[in-house]
C-alpha cells in the first residue's frame, strides 16, 4: 500500500516512527508493507516513487523541524502532492480548523476524488463537513476513517459500528479533552483555582500555549459531533453544540460537591437527539470518574446496556494506534 503522508507534525512523525517500529511485525503478522511515498508540510514535500527512507526523513525533519530541508523535497504544497504523487491512501494529519475545516477538507476531498482511501485524526473536516465527506468517500467507492478523531486510542468508533453493531446506541456521554480532564483533576484534589491549575498544566505541556480550544470545550464539541454522526447515523455539525467550557469552575464548586460525594467534570453528551458539552456533576464512584489525562465514554445501549471505554485520548503512539487500525482495515477490505 502507497502511502502519502500529509502533516508532519507530533501525529505524522509519530506515525512514521510508529512504521519503523513495527514495520517487521506488520509483515509477519498481516503481510502488510507499507510504502510512503510522500510526506508534506507547510513548507514542502519530499518524494520517494519507492517509498521514502522514513528514518533518514525523521532525523533530517528533526534536525531543521521542515520538511523542505530534507534532501531533494519539493516546494510542492500538500494538495499537489496529492494530486500527483501516485499513491492508495493519504494519511491527513494537519492542524484542527473548527471554522472553515481547512486545509484538511480540500486534502481530504481531493484525495477521496483521485480515488484515495483517507486516514485522518483531523477533527475540523469532520465536525463541520461530514455528511459532504462521507457522501465524496461513497461516490468514489474508497474509504474515509478517522477513529483517531474522537478519542485517541479509544476505539470507540470501531467498538459501535463493528463489535456492537446489532445495538443501538441511545446516548453517549464522555469526557474527551484530557488536558480540562487534568486541570478538573487537579483543583479536586488539590483545591487550586483555575487559572494557577492551567498555568501548572501548560509548564508540564499538558495544555497549549493557546488553551482556549479545549478550555472552552470546543474540543470536546468536535469530537462528540463526530462520534454522534459516524455512530448514530446522524448529520449534525459543530455549529449544532450547546458548549460551556471549564473557566468559571471554582474552588468552592469543587468542594460543594466533593462535599456531596460528585466531581466536576467536562461532559460531552448526546441524548434524545440534543449534543451539549458542559460541566457536570459526575457521582465519585461512576464510570466516568476517570482522573487526569484519561478519557472515557459511556454508551447506552438497546441490548447490551452500558458500555464503558476508557483510555488516552491524545499522544503520539496512542493517536497513531488508531490511524494504523484504520490503515489496517483498509488494508483486509482492499484485500477481499
Ligand atoms: N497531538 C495529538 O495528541 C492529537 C490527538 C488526536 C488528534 N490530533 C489531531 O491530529 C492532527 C495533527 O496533530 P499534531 O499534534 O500532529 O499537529 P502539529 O504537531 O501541529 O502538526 C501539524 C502538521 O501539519 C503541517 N501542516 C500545516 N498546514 C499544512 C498544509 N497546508 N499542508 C501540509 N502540511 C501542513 C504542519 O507543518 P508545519 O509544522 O511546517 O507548520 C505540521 O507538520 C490535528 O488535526 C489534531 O487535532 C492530535
Amino acid at each position: 500500500m502507497r502511502i502519502n503522508l500529509i502533516g508532519f507534525g507530533v501525529i505524522g512523525k509519530g506515525f512514521a516512527r510508529a512504521l519503523v517500529r513495527k514495520r517487521t511485525w506488520l509483515r509477519e503478522k498481516y503481510g502488510f508493507q507499507p510504502e510512503v511515498v510522500s510526506i508534506s508540510d507547510v513548507t514542502g514535500t519530499v518524494v520517494s516513487e519507492g517509498g521514502l527512507d522514513l528514518e533518514k526523513t525523521l532525523s533530517s525533519v528533526e534536525r531543521t523541524g521542515r520538511v523542505i530541508d530534507c534532501p531533494g523535497a519539493e516546494e510542492m504544497t500538500g494538495l499537489e502532492a496529492i494530486r500527483e504523487v501516485d499513491a492508495d491512501l493519504v494519511v491527513e494529519v494537519t492542524p484542527t480548523n473548527v471554522d472553515t475545516g481547512e486545509p484538511g477538507l480540500s486534502h481530504m476531498l481531493t484525495a477521496m476524488e483521485a480515488g484515495k482511501h483517507v486516514v485522518t485524526s483531523n477533527k475540523g473536516p469532520l465536525a463541520l463537513e461530514f455528511k459532504r465527506l462521507t457522501e465524496t468517500a461513497k461516490k468514489n467507492g474508497v474509504h474515509l476513517k478517522f477513529e483517531a478523531s474522537a478519542g485517541g486510542a479509544m476505539p470507540l468508533i470501531n467498538l459501535a459500528n463493528e463489535i456492537l453493531s446489532g445495538d443501538e446506541i441511545l446516548s453517549i456521554k464522555g469526557i474527551l479533552n484530557g488536558t480540562t480532564n487534568y486541570i478538573l483533576t487537579r483543583m479536586t484534589k488539590e483545591g487550586t483555582g483555575f487559572e494557577s491549575t492551567l498555568r501548572e498544566a501548560q509548564e508540564l505541556g499538558i495544555a497549549e500555549t493557546d488553551p482556549t480550544y479545549d478550555i472552552s470545550g470546543s474540543d470536546t464539541a468536535a469530537k462528540l459531533v463526530i462520534l454522534t454522526n459516524a455512530i448514530m447515523g446522524k448529520n449534525t455539525t459543530y455549529r449544532d453544540v450547546k458548549i460551556e467550557g471549564i473557566n468559571r469552575i471554582t474552588p468552592e464548586a469543587i468542594a460543594l460537591a466533593k462535599e456531596d460525594g460528585y466531581v466536576i467534570k467536562l461532559v460531552g453528551t448526546v441524548e434524545n437527539g440534543e449534543l451539549e458539552v458542559a460541566p457536570k456533576l459526575v457521582p465519585m464512584n461512576h464510570p466516568l470518574n476517570v482522573d487526569g489525562t484519561l478519557n472515557v465514554a459511556t454508551f447506552q445501549t438497546d441490548l447490551a446496556g452500558e458500555i464503558t471505554i476508557v483510555g488516552t485520548g491524545a499522544g503520539a503512539m496512542e493517536t497513531n494506534s488508531a490511524i494504523l487500525s484504520d490503515i489496517l482495515s483498509i488494508f483486509r477490505n482492499s484485500r477481499g
